[in-house]
């Protein structure tokens, strides 16, 4: 098998890719004979490639101590071709390269196309291969992965699954959404699936509202061009967070089958209550980051970033409160929230459950609701059931306390990194952990009303808040009324509080 990578000299390469591929080779998990070969306008020999890839193992392998050798081993089935992938002609030169290496390896053509290049240019690149040939399935196995953003809004993303579509089936496309790749995001099912205790609560009856963060202390870093035209709408909530969304709230699937997984997450996306764009500035709060000082060093605004129009109004937050109507989840209000520049990096899924319905006891202050779950999907994987016991000594002093698993406590078994679990995925035919069209489009339109109000509304503000911090307060409006706000979530899963890491 050969996985031939567009845009093989940039950062997705080597900060992700060639380490997880690296670490599947370590697990005797590629295949016997495989070749990669990379693809860019970058000009570099085979060996100037392979110096800079195991250069990348080294920094960012999740492997500990990863062998000289077997990264050297490693690094002789890497190959590059400097091409202009937008020009057709070039193809027939990728063409040639594939039959050489086709030869050493004695491999009978079998391909994946990993394109981690702007997605202006998968249909490009998936054309010209198209007409070169190196599309056709009969000839081989031919798959394509397509890294997000797939589309911009509704409209382009339907436009790419046309355009797609016509060049090759539905069955070859693999979108990556590497959240789907994480642990802790697949143990979401085992959890609810596997434990007979949680599945009787998991709905409107017991559970009083569901929260997702996915909050991180980094900035834009080098990637102000592609961001500031995502924006965190975009970049972070049509996917990662809508995709934890599904996870939290589908019924039990069938089977482990992919259509079986993706079928019941569709339907809850199906079932998102649509928000009006009058409702917008209601229920989505935009923010953005200013300049300030964290733990006494001086962090830029984004508006001060590398790359960033200094009038920029896109959002590097963004909280929302929306409804699920259907009979498991009608009435229950999920609440998601992320953000660039926050306290901590930190991802979570918080499910409140229901207040009993009368407290005989004496509560600790401040305390509205006695039972959380909180499944924690990075850092300090695991989970946290949150509940009262009495505090010793008279009368009845009520005490919330955690009880909690920790996946480092499985010290023996090794996790691997998403992309090695993606990446094997397609080697093995496996779409599970990809999305599919459908799902694609309906979390592009349950977003539309969003986008458009965004654009048309230039009232609509973009709250700004001070790096370090938990994004602008008004965010707190989504809670009006209720008595209860964000939890405050800190690096050690048992910790909690606005201000723990300070
Ligand atoms: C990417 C976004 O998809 O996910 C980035 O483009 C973000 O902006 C990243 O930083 C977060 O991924 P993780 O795995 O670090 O939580």
């Amino acid at each position: 098998m050969i996985l031939v990578i567009f845009g093989a000299s940039g950062d997705l390469t080597s900060r992700k890719l060639i380490p997880a591929l690296f670490s599947l080779k370590m697990q005797n998990m590629l295949p016997e004979r495989f070749a990669v070969l990379g693809t860019g306008r970058t000009h570099f020999s085979d060996d100037g490639f392979r110096e800079k890839m195991k250069e990348s193992i080294h920094h960012f392998s999740i492997e500990e101590s990863p062998d000289h050798r077997m990264i050297d081993d490693f690094a002789g089935c890497l190959y590059y071709l400097p091409m202009e992938n937008t020009l057709a002609a070039e193809y027939e030169k990728l063409g040639n390269m594939l039959n050489r290496l086709n030869s050493i390896y004695n491999m009978g053509g079998d391909y994946i196309f990993y394109l981690a290049t702007p997605p202006s240019l998968y249909t490009v690149i998936s054309g010209n291969l198209a007409k070169a040939g190196l599309a056709m399935q009969s000839a081989g196995i031919r798959r394509f992965i397509i890294e997000k953003p797939f589309g911009y809004d509704l409209k382009s993303a339907r436009e790419l699954n046309r355009i797609l579509h016509e060049i090759i089936d539905e069955s070859q496309i693999y979108r990556i959404d590497h959240y789907l790749g994480k642990e802790t995001v697949q143990n979401v099912l085992v959890t609810r699936f596997a434990n007979g205790i949680f599945e009787p609560l998991w709905n409107r009856n017991y559970i009083h509202r569901i929260e997702i963060t996915s909050a991180e202390s980094i900035g834009v870093e080098r990637r102000g061009g592609y961001y500031d035209s995502a924006g965190a709408l975009r970049d972070m909530v049509q996917n990662h967070l809508l995709q934890m969304v599904g996870l939290t709230a589908m019924e039990p699937p069938s089977s482990l089958e992919p259509d079986a997984i993706r079928n019941e997450v569709l339907k809850v996306f199906q079932s998102f209550q649509p928000m009006k764009e009058a409702d917008v500035p209601g229920q989505v709060i935009k923010g953005q980051y200013t300049a300030s000082k964290v733990r006494g060093e001086f962090i830029k605004g984004y508006r001060s970033e590398e790359g960033i129009p200094e009038n920029s109004r896109t959002e590097t937050y963004v909280a929302m409160k929306f409804f699920i109507n259907n009979w498991r989840w009608g009435g229950v209000p999920f609440y998601i929230r992320t953000g660039k520049r926050m306290p901590t990096s930190v991802t979570e899924i918080v499910i409140h459950f229901k207040r009993t319905p009368h407290y005989l006891f004496q509560r600790e202050p401040g305390v509205l609701a006695s039972n959380q779950l909180i499944l924690r999907i990075q850092p300090d994987e695991g989970i946290l059931l949150k509940f009262d016991v009495k505090e010793p000594g008279s009368g009845f002093n009520v005490k919330n306390v955690n009880m909690d698993f920790h996946y480092s406590e499985l010290a023996h078994l090794r996790a691997p990194s998403a992309y090695e679990r993606l990446l094997y995925g397609v080697m093995t035919g496996d779409s599970t952990l990809f999305l599919r069209d459908d799902e694609v489009e309906i979390a592009w339109k349950f977003l539309e009303p969003v986008q458009s109000a965004w654009v048309k509304n230039s009232e609509i503000k973009v709250y700004g808040y001070p790096a370090g911090t938990w994004g602008p307060d008004v965010s707190g409006r989504l809670f009006e009324g209720c008595g209860y706000t964000w939890r405050y979530p800190c690096k050690n899963l048992a910790d909690e509080g606005e201000y723990c890491e300070l």
